[in-house]
């Protein structure tokens, strides 16, 4: 029997499956369902920074105007739609019913009043805190390190609140990623996912109209992750899961390969349902018993980059010898 256990964000998880935020982990009980399938771990769907203000923002005008009957409705509207508690409620009772560690997360794109309620899910319960952060870099106006700077500030002003660990999971649109991503890491931050995948825009040429391209990913998706676990793991000083294309168990082996404390999985588990966690789970099994491994940090990070007899794996970005063996297409 092998050891699967890893530890991430400063706890020991039975293994390194941790099931990504999504509305697969956002009911109480599907969060028991992904635990009773040996889930690792998992993160809540995440809440909203606009989803906080509006309520903040609700709060205020009914205080400003007592209980006018408009103000309660325009209050209990907001409260109703965007209902902070039962977030609250989510990490409570999912923590309760459940032994695995349980991650909040907050979308957020600023810095500001809606910190103040990270306090509050820490009180839940909520075993640490997956901040997912992105800001869309398409601003002619702004600048690469006017972006970056608001991911710090975030961070400083979400420690000011809380205890629990704080993770970030980003994007890969940074120009100076390794640099931005290491100079975070040494910061107060637990742990770092690479990458989130976001909703992409396609074009239906019947129609002539933008629509919604596919929302899960491929398992060709995880190169880029590879890439970037590898070449980061050697220098990050905080955990690091990866996320973006595991789609099985062998997926998961090349991540910690690479150097991942952990996965986080959300596509493979869509199509393919919670009990596919098992499935993967013995993939990592059985892949170690083949090679002879007992336990993780048998074989995690003997693929990074400063471990690799050809880093230039990793480094190579051009098709040179393949556009030259396919010349006479
Ligand atoms: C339907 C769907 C909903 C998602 N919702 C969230 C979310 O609320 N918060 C978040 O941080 N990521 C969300 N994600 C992103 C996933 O957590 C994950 O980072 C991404 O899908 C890449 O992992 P994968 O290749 O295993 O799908 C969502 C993904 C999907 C497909």
């Amino acid at each position: 029997m092998v050891d699967l256990k890893t530890s991430y964000m400063g706890k020991t998880l039975k293994n390194p499956i941790i099931v990504g935020s999504s509305e697969l982990c956002d009911s109480p009980e599907k969060v028991k369902k992904l635990e009773e399938n040996g889930a690792g771990a998992v993160v809540l769907k995440s809440l909203f920074e606009e989803q906080i203000m509006m309520e903040v923002d609700a709060q205020r005008v009914n205080n400003m105007y007592g209980s006018y009957d408009d103000v309660e409705n325009y209050v209990s509207f907001y409260t109703r739609k965007h209902n902070l508690d039962e977030y609250l409620s989510l990490v409570e009772k999912s923590k309760q019913g459940t032994d695995i560690p349980v991650f909040a997360s907050i979308n957020c794109i600023s810095n500001g009043e809606w910190v103040e309620f990270a306090r509050q899910i820490e009180s839940a319960g909520a075993d640490g805190l997956e901040l997912n952060m992105f800001i869309m870099p398409n601003d002619p106006q702004t600048s690469g390190n006017e972006i970056e700077r608001i991911y710090f500030e975030i961070l400083e002003d979400i420690k000011k609140e809380i205890s629990i660990p704080v993770a970030m999971k980003v994007s890969s649109y940074f120009s100076g990623m390794a640099q931005m991503l290491v100079d975070l890491s040494k910061t107060d931050l637990a742990a770092l996912v690479l990458f989130n995948h976001f909703y992409q825009p396609d074009i239906n040429v019947d129609k002539e109209e933008v629509v919604s391209g596919d929302i899960f990913t491929q398992p060709r998706d995880i190169s880029n992750t590879l890439r970037w676990v590898g070449f980061l793991s050697d220098h990050v000083e905080c955990d690091l899961a990866a996320s973006t294309g595991v789609h099985s168990g062998y997926d998961a082996v090349k991540a910690l390969l690479t150097g991942a404390n952990a996965v986080q999985v959300a596509s493979a588990l869509y199509k393919n349902k919670p009990a596919y966690i098992k499935t993967m789970l013995q993939e990592i099994e059985n892949w170690m018993q083949q090679k002879g491994y007992n336990s993780l940090n048998d074989f995690k990070g003997k693929l990074s980059y400063a471990n690799v007899k050809r880093p230039m794996m990793y480094e190579r970005a051009q098709f040179m010898k393949y556009y030259s063996n396919y010349t006479d297409l």
